[in-house]
């Protein structure tokens, strides 16, 4: 865990959520409702897996969550129905094409950063090369309708990427979660109403 343990972190020991992540995801969700009942959802950067296990919670045993990460995740979520998790890097083309043969979704959710150096020029460029990376996937395998949210780090290039969500979605904004702590440099953009290319003009 990175900084000291706080009100949210107790919080996701006491509600059985291995990080305290889940609560922005938490309060995104009751803000914007981006995951609809019994929906696909696909869950990038997904480990150790509270987003995933809230998403299963909220979806109540309809739909299904697909979950990707460089490292496994939690072992309590690979025993749950309706949860599937692919191992690798989903901005390489083998787990891309594994993602493809798994959707589509009716939602994509990114928690995905990189590993941060102090160097606030490399960690910004390279979270939005995840940002990029995942509204790549948006465009592939989201539903007309469907809905987008990925964290990325400011201080870079993320009004171009929040440019290319308006560009793709109905609407997209910006949101910073209460449980994102404030010396963060993380944000989260929400594209709601995904319209593909060949209905875009
Ligand atoms: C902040 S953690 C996610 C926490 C998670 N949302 C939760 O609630 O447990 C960020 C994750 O993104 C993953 N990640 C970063 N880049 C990735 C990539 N290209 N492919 C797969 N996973 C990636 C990291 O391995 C890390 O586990």
């Amino acid at each position: 865990m990175k900084g000291k343990p706080d009100y949210y972190w107790r919080k996701s020991k006491e509600e059985g959520y291995p990080a305290r992540s889940v609560f922005k995801l938490q309060e995104i969700q009751q803000k914007h409702g981006p995951v609809k009942p019994a929906g696909r959802v696909l869950d990038l950067g997904a480990s150790p897996g509270s987003w995933s296990l809230y998403l299963l919670d909220i979806l109540a045993g309809g739909g299904s969550v697909t979950g990707v990460d460089l490292n496994e995740p939690d072992g309590k979520l690979l025993a749950r129905k309706n949860y599937r998790f692919l191992l690798g890097d989903f901005t390489s083309e083998e787990v891309e094409r594994k993602i493809r043969e798994a959707g589509p979704y009716d939602a994509i959710v990114s928690d995905a950063a990189p590993s941060t150096t102090g160097n606030r020029t490399l960690d910004t460029a390279r979270s939005a090369e995840i940002a990029r990376g995942v509204i790549a996937i948006c465009e592939r395998c989201l539903v007309p309708g469907g809905n987008c949210v990925l964290k990325i780090f400011q201080g870079g290039e993320e009004r171009e990427v929040l440019a290319r969500m308006r560009g793709l979605f109905a609407a997209a904004k910006a949101f910073k979660p209460k449980a994102s702590r404030s010396d963060s440099m993380e944000t989260y953009f929400i594209g709601m109403g995904f319209t593909p290319a060949a209905a875009r003009d």
